[in-house]
């Protein structure tokens, strides 16, 4: 493991090193900034996804696993080898569907969280499939994006109020303004029109270790 994180190209650091972790750069190399699994089930708790799914950015699995524990046929991919499914694929460059639905948390930066949005909506549209995608919470009330919303409006919005996207296992404890960012999964299904129906999700009844009191699928919009 160690090799591998050393051969990787670190951004400048903006935090002391924590003992036995690697500095905290700026920003993850390759936007790495895994799902904890909580998010994953919350999701399985109120979607069904009845086919193939494809996971295409799936870094070490995180998404991945909880999608296959769950009994899916799950294609992971990533364009980082991370020792989990099939690397070196640039989900950008694909240029056909490998499952029937896509879900993932996709890079955010330099507008790759748009990028991996379009490309799945496009492949969806072949497979006639669902797309659930992870996204940062300011990302849906944010003057640039207000028009692209209206024009795609996803069919179901589900907050999700208490999880935190970061590498501790490399990089020590998440910094204290990382997590203050909230998430949403959204989900685009075929031939929607119209308003979002939007629901919120517990991370807490999805948390192993912790008592699951999941009202989520009782409760889920219709
Ligand atoms: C926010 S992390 C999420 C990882 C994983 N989906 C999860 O939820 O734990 C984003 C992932 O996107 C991958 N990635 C970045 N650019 C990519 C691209 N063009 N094609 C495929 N994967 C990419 C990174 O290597 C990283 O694993």
């Amino acid at each position: 493991m160690m090799s591998i994180l050393l051969g990787r190209p670190l951004a400048r650091s903006s935090s002391p090193r924590v003992a036995g972790f690697l500095p905290v750069p700026r920003r993850i190399p390759n936007e790495y900034y895994p799902t904890p699994p909580e998010a994953t089930r919350a999701l399985l708790s109120v979607e069904r996804f009845d086919g193939s799914i494809w996971e295409p950015a799936c870094g070490e699995g995180a998404i991945a696993r909880e999608l296959s524990a769950a009994g899916h046929a799950v294609v992971a991919t990533d364009l980082i080898d991370y020792g989990y499914g099939l690397p070196g694929l640039d989900f950008l460059r694909e240029t056909r569907p490998r499952a029937k639905h896509i879900v993932t948390n996709p890079p955010y930066g330099s507008g790759l969280a748009d990028a991996f949005i379009t490309q799945s909506l496009a492949f969806a549209r072949q497979t006639r499939g669902t797309v659930a995608m992870l996204l940062n919470l300011a990302s849906l009330a944010h003057r640039t994006r207000t028009c692209w919303w209206r024009d795609h409006p996803p069919s179901r919005l589900y907050a999700i109020d208490d999880i935190v996207c970061w590498p501790e296992h490399r990089y020590g404890p998440a910094p204290s303004h990382f997590t203050k960012h909230r998430y949403f999964w959204a989900v685009w299904t075929p031939n929607h029109q119209g308003p979002s129906a939007f629901w919120w999700l517990s991370a807490a009844e999805f948390r192993i270790g912790q008592p699951s009191h999941n009202n989520n699928k009782k409760r889920r919009p219709s």
